[in-house]
């Protein structure tokens, strides 16, 4: 029987969402239903007054193979609106309401939703309670911080494209005698940064699940110098803080729930810190830069996966779930247990962490 399924991206865009978005599109073709592209996110479900659905219908055009490397989404990304929804005074149950009726509208039989830990929360009190929207998650985001996934789609690509920058930033390092910071995304987690770090072969990294000592950098630094090496690569997560440095508070208007703070620029705190002791020193950050390039063949690969799979679960009537992809094999996890655990967080005894420690870079908590 013919089906019409929805796929949209929301959250923060990384490299690898055009996978998912084609692998899916080719998934249901070959099945003869009809993959209806929403944009803007959830947004651009909702249907009231106001808002209608904002969709496209895909098509091979769309979804040709340009769409495995392309980074960015194609059916464009939302972090504001639900935050905003709220601040105007609606309710959840508001917001949920539009969202049926825009499913309704499009006489969807299913639809899946790419995006991280923040919008599975949202999804989840999205549905809670409501048998109407059928729903399949992918989870994407730099930050890979979704459990019960080894990777979310995007990570390995934003990990690429900082090594690349970490190795520009060496050269200049090496010419110029100097430590360099370099700060880099991932929220609350230290995946982007260890991953990173360790690719480029940097000598200190700092995460935020790890508490750091700033005297144990400046030996890190002496040390180098000592041994008769030129310079030193410093790589910092963006949330990491110290005794005198905090971000902010964590809540904006009351609705921290559905947004994110900014951060304050802990790589240029540390570099000052460090240039005060003689060392020079320089700090670069590099922002959403992450977000972008050429999707690597890995993120490729689990793109492509998670879009057909997506379809697989619509075509079998599974809902409810979030696909994940874990020591080479598919799981199928039920959304409303994963949301319990949602978020990942590096801990000492990674492996990772570990090779870190042995490779004698400082990694912080002692
Ligand atoms: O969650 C992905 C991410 O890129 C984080 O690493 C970063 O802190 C945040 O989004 C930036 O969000 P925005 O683009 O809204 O400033």
């Amino acid at each position: 029987m013919s089906k019409k399924i929805g796929i949209l991206t929301t959250g923060g865009d990384c490299s690898g969402l055009n996978s998912v978005i084609r692998g899916a599109y080719l998934r249901a073709t070959a099945l003869k239903y009809t993959l209806v592209g929403i944009r803007r996110g959830f947004m651009g479900l909702a249907y009231n007054d106001m808002l209608h659905p904002d969709y496209i219908e895909l098509n091979g055009a769309i979804c040709d193979e340009t769409m495995l490397t392309k980074s960015g989404s194609v059916l464009l990304s939302d972090t504001k609106w639900m935050s905003s929804e709220i601040q105007k005074g609606r309710t959840v149950e508001d917001v949920k309401k539009s969202i049926v009726d825009g499913y309704r509208k499009l006489k969807l039989d299913g639809v899946i939703c790419v995006g991280g830990d923040g919008s599975l929360k949202l999804l989840n009190e999205l549905t809670a309670g409501c048998d109407e929207l059928n729903v399949v998650f992918v989870p994407k985001t730099i930050d890979n911080d979704v459990n019960y996934t080894d990777y979310a789609v995007g990570f390995q690509t934003s990990v690429a494209v900082a090594v690349e920058a970490i190795e520009n930033i060496r050269s200049t390092a090496k010419s110029h005698e100097r430590t360099m910071v370099v700060e880099v995304m991932g929220r609350d987690a230290g995946f982007i940064a260890l991953y990173a770090g360790l690719a480029s072969g940097a000598d200190v990294i700092l995460v935020p699940e790890f508490k750091y000592d700033l005297e144990k950098i400046k030996a890190k630094i002496r040390e180098n110098f000592q041994n008769g090496k030129n310079h030193c690569i410093i790589v910092v997560a963006e949330s990491v803080e110290s005794a005198d440095f905090k971000h902010s508070e964590r809540e904006v208007d009351g609705v921290i729930k559905y947004t994110h703070i900014s951060y304050k620029g802990i790589g240029h705190y540390l570099a000052k810190k460090i240039q005060e002791t003689g060392f020079e020193c320089r700090s670069v950050k590099l922002g959403h830069v992450q977000r972008g390039g050429e999707t690597c063949v890995s993120d490729r690969l689990l793109g492509t996966l998670l879009g057909v799979e997506a379809i697989n679960l619509i075509s079998n009537g599974t809902f409810g779930k979030m696909l994940a992809f874990s020591e080479n094999k598919l799981k199928i996890m039920d959304i409303s247990e994963v949301v319990k655990n949602v978020n990942a967080a590096l801990k000492m005894d990674d492996k990772y962490v570990g090779i870190a420690r042995d490779l004698g870079v400082y990694v912080g908590e002692f």
